[in-house]
């Protein structure tokens, strides 16, 4: 001890830790002790249970954590749809898993990791960074990398990591699952380090056509109405599905530097004429016939008010005009990523007139960590 009288002289990592005030009373201490001693396996039993308590809705699993957030999904069907998806990606991307210009990224966040296939592909690749994962569903595998940890967490609640942390923080996917992305930024911005990068990856909901002049879907086309539909149900939740293009122009405002937008067409079906684009096509047929129930049922049923029945009937119709192979279908995708400042201090530095959540109504921030289930 340096004799100073409180307890800043614990630094960690460049910062003073709080001070804890012990607890006086010697007795209560005690006997708090042994109820802990006592119940504890029980209490990781009840933490570990209420997010695996899965609802179930019209033959679909849901996460259980935060329940109802979420639209997709988080059974065997949907998480086959998301690793399939992650292949599409990589070979659209030419095999790389970020396109920020980052060397040796060291500590990295992936927000919404899903089944987990993208950070420990991180991992793999960057023995020497820990990978962090987050969602809302345990669903990652236990057998990861040394380098790879996943939590259950709320990435739409104040964030609990220490500022200035992370020197990549991906969000793949998060199409429906954002209703304040200046917010979820500022959170991102603050928890970056000065020079660090946040990386988007979204599809579009709509789908485009090469058989069109104006490349859109005819009227009339089931195709359309569903995405149309699709979107809708996710603005009168909240949190909409159509964000692909629409992150870079947020980065932006929340006082990221050197952003790029980099879109690329993902073609639907065997109809281009490069192997490698009509595999893709291929890949991506199966991805959408895997996941397309388990895209639309919770929107269709909770928010717009169809039966399960008529979701599913509507469902059917739309495959069966997926499969007129005329169409020539291709949807967007878009990587955009941006820096924050090198010169960038503190979170207070940013324009908290634009991160309009920041301090939001949720207080309470709460992650749970499940690396060592019981
Ligand atoms: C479409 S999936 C994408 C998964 C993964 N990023 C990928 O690309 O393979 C969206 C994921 O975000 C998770 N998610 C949705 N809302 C979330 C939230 N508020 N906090 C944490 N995870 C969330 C879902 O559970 C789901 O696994």
């Amino acid at each position: 001890m340096s004799g100073r009288d409180d307890d800043s002289d614990y630094v960690l990592d460049g910062r003073p830790m709080m001070n804890i005030e012990p607890d006086s009373d010697y007795d209560e201490v005690t006997s708090q002790y042994d109820e802990c001693y006592a119940s504890g396996s029980d209490a990781t039993g009840t933490l570990f249970s209420e997010v695996t308590n899965y609802k179930f809705e019209h033959g679909r699993r849901y996460h259980a954590y935060a329940e109802g957030l979420y639209w997709g999904p988080n059974d065997d069907k949907q998480n086959t749809q998301l690793e399939i998806f992650h292949h599409i990606f990589l070979m659209i991307l030419e095999g790389k898993l970020f396109l920020s210009p980052i060397e040796q990224p060291k500590h990295v966040l992936d927000l919404g990791t899903g089944t987990g296939i993208w950070a420990i592909e991180m991992a793999d690749q960057f023995p020497e960074a820990q990978i962090l994962g987050n969602d809302l569903s345990p669903v990652q595998p236990t057998w990861i990398p040394a380098n790879c940890a996943f939590e259950v967490d709320d990435f739409t609640r104040p964030w609990t990591h220490p500022p200035n942390t992370f020197d990549l923080i991906y969000a793949r996917g998060l199409y429906g699952c954002v209703g304040d992305w200046p917010q979820l930024l500022g959170e991102a911005y603050a928890a970056l380090k000065p020079g660090g990068w946040f990386e988007s990856v979204e599809v579009a909901t709509a789908f485009s056509s090469e058989a069109t002049a104006d490349k859109q879907l005819l009227e009339g086309s089931l195709v359309k109405k569903w995405c149309e539909l699709a979107v809708e149900g996710s603005h009168r939740a909240g949190q909409p599905l159509d964000v692909a293009g629409k992150v870079g122009g947020h980065l932006r405002r929340s006082g990221f530097q050197n952003v790029h937008d980099r879109v690329f067409k993902i073609p639907y079906g065997p109809w281009p004429k490069k192997e490698q684009m009509k595999l893709i096509g291929k890949m991506m047929m199966v991805n959408v016939l895997e996941g397309f129930e388990g895209f639309s049922l919770a929107i269709f049923t909770r928010v717009l008010g169809m039966t399960s029945d008529e979701a599913k009937e509507f469902n059917e119709q739309v495959l069966k005009e997926l499969r007129d192979q005329r169409m020539n279908l291709w949807v967007k995708m878009v990587v955009s990523y941006g820096q924050k400042p090198l010169d960038a201090d503190s979170p207070s530095d940013q324009d908290s007139a634009y991160h309009s959540g920041f301090g939001s109504l949720r207080t309470a921030a709460s992650s749970t960590d499940l690396s060592s289930p019981p």
